[in-house]
């Protein structure tokens, strides 16, 4: 099989990162012979916008279309606002792309050191809804430079979207063998929206004997993350909910530099993206030291994806036997070595298995 890949490296250290994990994929089709992959780059992002007045070209979206999937680097730029960063270039493929789950495995590898006492194993998946919720550009300020100034931002819950995350959540759970899925709500202070989600939650967990439902306020939830990680197995969060949660789930097994993450279309009518969580990192943007795991793990998911669970599988076990190791590491994982570094010595113990 061939498989046509769209790469967006974008601002800061996604160039970096991205280079890594293609290094990787490249390694590894030179490996097997089953699978190739075709690369198209896309120079879209902050610099673009500077040059052209927006983030991508104007029929982007229609370029992006025919590929299998994209693996993104990141945005962000300080000449450039944050709000057109994202709203005009990973928000309109995220959602014109219908990539409603975003899939963010919290996994703490071995040879990671945690920064909890309670060095117990975690390993969950947070399933965070990407096309609604509070990320949602309803909203205005009245009254500018007035007494009463004021901003609304509306939410937007819709049952259908709740439903189809729920249920994503549940039939992972399923084919997991998992036991339980972790809504998190806030339906005590938010009402309206947090209760419709609470109520959906419920009906679809419904359809699932022998997986339990557990429900929790947010701001508990965040505490039991951080007393509790081991007991989690799958975890459902609205958009914000779940961007805070998996932030923190991050920094509980490595920290951003490691994370990973998918944006998927489940009906595969559209490419889903890959990505790793963190941004483009301007504090050490340009120096050769952002960790590369976070991006190489995100193309693994990838891989999966697409069909090949034993490659990706075969990708994060490199990255572990270098966590293991301990010598080729980024600063952020107190080593000394460089991003291409870390990259080179992921593809040698991937030559090795
Ligand atoms: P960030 O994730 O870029 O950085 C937060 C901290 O983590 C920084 O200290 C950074 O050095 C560190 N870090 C992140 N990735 C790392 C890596 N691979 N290796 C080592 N250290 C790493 O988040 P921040 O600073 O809040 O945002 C910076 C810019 O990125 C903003 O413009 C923001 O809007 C954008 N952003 C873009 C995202 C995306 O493209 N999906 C996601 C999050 C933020
Ligand atoms: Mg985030």
């Amino acid at each position: 099989v061939a498989y046509k890949i769209a790469v967006i490296p974008g601002d800061g250290i996604g160039p970096d990162v991205t280079k890594e994990a293609i290094k990787v994929l490249e390694a590894l089709q030179k490996m097997d012979e089953t699978f190739s992959i075709d690369f198209k780059f896309f120079e879209w992002g902050s610099e673009y916008y500077l040059e052209h007045g927006k983030m991508m070209a104007d029929d982007g979206l229609e370029q992006l279309r025919k590929f299998d999937a994209i693996l993104f680097g990141a945005v962000g730029d300080a000449r450039v606002p944050d709000e057109i960063s994202i709203w005009q270039l990973i928000m309109p493929i995220r959602k014109q792309f219908q990539q409603y789950i975003n899939m963010r495995p919290i996994k703490k590898l071995t040879g990671i050191d945690s920064p909890l006492k309670n060095d117990s194993p975690i390993d969950f998946m947070v399933f965070r809804e990407n096309a609604e919720g509070e990320y949602s550009n309803i909203g205005g300020r009245l009254y500018q430079e007035q007494p009463q100034e004021m901003a609304i931002q509306n939410t937007v819950i819709t049952k259908q979207g709740v439903e189809r995350i729920a249920k994503y959540a549940f039939e992972y759970a399923k084919k997991n063998n998992k036991t339980k899925v972790t809504s998190a709500t806030k339906s005590n202070a938010i009402i309206h929206s947090m209760k419709l989600w609470d109520e959906t939650v419920n009906e679809v967990a419904g359809d699932y004997e022998g997986i339990e439902l557990e429900s929790y306020f947010i701001d508990a939830l965040a505490a039991y993350f951080v007393m509790r990680p081991e007991s989690f197995e799958v975890v459902v969060a609205s958009n914000l909910f779940g961007d805070i949660l998996t932030d923190l789930g991050a920094a509980l097994v490595g920290g951003l530099g490691v994370s990973p993450s998918g944006n998927i279309n489940p009906e595969r009518n559209f490419p889903s993206m890959f990505e790793a969580i963190h941004g483009s990192a301007p504090d050490i943007a340009g120096k050769g030291i952002a960790n590369p795991i976070a991006q190489i793990w995100s193309a693994a998911l990838m891989l999966e994806h697409l069909g090949h669970p034993d490659l990706s599988a075969a990708i994060v076990s490199s990255i572990e036997t270098v966590l293991q190791e301990g010598e080729i590491l980024t600063p952020d994982l107190g080593g000394k070595s460089t991003t291409s570094q870390v990259g080179d010595t992921i593809v040698e113990k991937l030559k090795q298995q």
